[in-house]
Order: C-alpha cells, then sequence, then structure tokens
C-alpha cells in the first residue's frame, strides 16, 4: 500500500484554516486529518461537523480523515457523513456497539476505521476486520498535539500489522502523535503506510510564506 500523509488540523491556524489546508494539499500532502474532540472523551475541545462542510465549500476536495475522539460516536458520525467527510474513524471504548458504528459509517459511504490508545488491546479490532478501512494507533494520549511519540507504538504497530496481514483485507494501518521527520521512517519500518503529524507540519511552515510547505512535506 502507498504512503500517505495527513497533516492534522490540530495545529493549523484556524482563523484561516482553509488557506492553510489547501497549501499543505498543494504541498503534497494527501489527506486532511480532522481531529474532533468534545471535552468529554478527552479533555479538550476543537470543531465539529459545520467546519468540516465549511472546508469542502471553500472547495477541499482531498479525502477528510475525521477522527472523533467524542462520546457517544452515533449521532456525530451521521452529522459528519452529511459534511462530507471521506474516512470516520472513532474509539472503541467510546461506542455501545462497535460494530453498529463501522456500519453506520460504510452505510453513510464512508471509510471506516478504528483508533486504539496508547493502552487499548488491538483485540478490540479481532472480530469486525470486513468493517474496516483503517486501523489508527495513537502514538500519544489523545487530547492534544506536540506531545512525544511513545515508543511501546512501534511494537504495536508490528503486531497491528500482522493482524492486517493475516485478515487479508486492505486495511491502511495509521499512526498518530509524535510522528516527525526524524523518526517517520522508523514508524514506517514497524508497519504504518499513513502518518498524521500536526506540530511537525503547521509548526514548521512560515504562514507568511505558503511555499515553505513545500520543504516541510518534502522532507517527509
Ligand atoms: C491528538 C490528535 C493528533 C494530533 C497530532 O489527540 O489526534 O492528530 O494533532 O499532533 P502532533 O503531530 O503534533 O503530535
Ligand atoms: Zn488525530
Amino acid at each position: 500500500m502507498s504512503y500517505l500523509i495527513a497533516p492534522s488540523i490540530l495545529s493549523a491556524d484556524f482563523a484561516r484554516l482553509g488557506e492553510e489546508v489547501s497549501q499543505v494539499l498543494a504541498s503534497g500532502a494527501d489527506m486532511v486529518h480532522f481531529d474532533v474532540m468534545d471535552n468529554h472523551y478527552v479533555p479538550n475541545l476543537t470543531v465539529g461537523p459545520m467546519v468540516c462542510k465549511a472546508l469542502r465549500d471553500y472547495g477541499i476536495q482531498a479525502p477528510i480523515d475525521v477522527h472523533l475522539m467524542v462520546k457517544p460516536v452515533d449521532a456525530l458520525i451521521s452529522d459528519f457523513i452529511d459534511a462530507g467527510a471521506t474516512y470516520i474513524t472513532f474509539h472503541p471504548e467510546a461506542s455501545e456497539h462497535i460494530d453498529r458504528s463501522l456500519q453506520l459509517i460504510r452505510d453513510g459511504g464512508c471509510k471506516a476505521g478504528l483508533v486504539f490508545n496508547p493502552a487499548t488491546p488491538l483485540h478490540l479490532m479481532d472480530w469486525v476486520m470486513d468493517k474496516l478501512d483503517m486501523v489508527l494507533l495513537m502514538s500519544v494520549n489523545p487530547g492534544f498535539g506536540g506531545q512525544a511519540f511513545i515508543p511501546a507504538t512501534l511494537d504495536k504497530l508490528r503486531a497491528a500489522r500482522a493482524k492486517i496481514q493475516a485478515s487479508g483485507y486492505p486495511i491502511r494501518l495509521q499512526v498518530d502523535g509524535g510522528v516527525k521527520v526524524d523518526n517517520i521512517a522508523q514508524i514506517a519500518a514497524a508497519g504504518a503506510d499513513t502518518f498524521v503529524a500536526g506540530s511537525a507540519i503547521f509548526n514548521a511552515a512560515n504562514p507568511e510564506d505558503p511555499h515553505t510547505y513545500d520543504q516541510v512535506l518534502a522532507d517527509f
């Protein structure tokens, strides 16, 4: 499977979100990672479906990868389907019925994924492999950008990759948190094919000069 880079909007300038997202995409990013936090499942609050729709209305055509850090999940899944999401991923702890929530996403025409916190066991994916398009391993505890990559994620990525391979399904393996230019090769070697990076992309570029994203993305 090809490698994909998904800049996380969490570290973007929300006052000029459309512009920043267009710039990173023009510089080579593959999709938009859209972090949704509810100040309940995680201790932070971000944005909802209206902002996803606003990006579509602004003209963003790239895949939008909605990472739901909310509880409960089902009502927002429906709202993000309507708002133009491409992928919708959620944390299994936040859904009463994991299988049903995954089906809801697929029935809405979106791609579905489960997100595993650093301490969440991978076996929660075992009986829904046929309903997954993506598995996301958190390499930090969710809630904030700019945290350090948790090294145990490398072994967990190898374990997740083995499960995906054994399943035979074309499931993407994404990693989120603390991904930087200097550790991405190691993370890829452990089995990840889809890389979320927030601070490493948006904080590295000079917002006054859109071309600085070209260099940042080229380094990845
Ligand atoms: C954390 C979010 C991440 C975050 C990553 O809860 O899910 O997507 O923005 O940020 P960095 O790349 O700065 O660790
Ligand atoms: Zn995320």
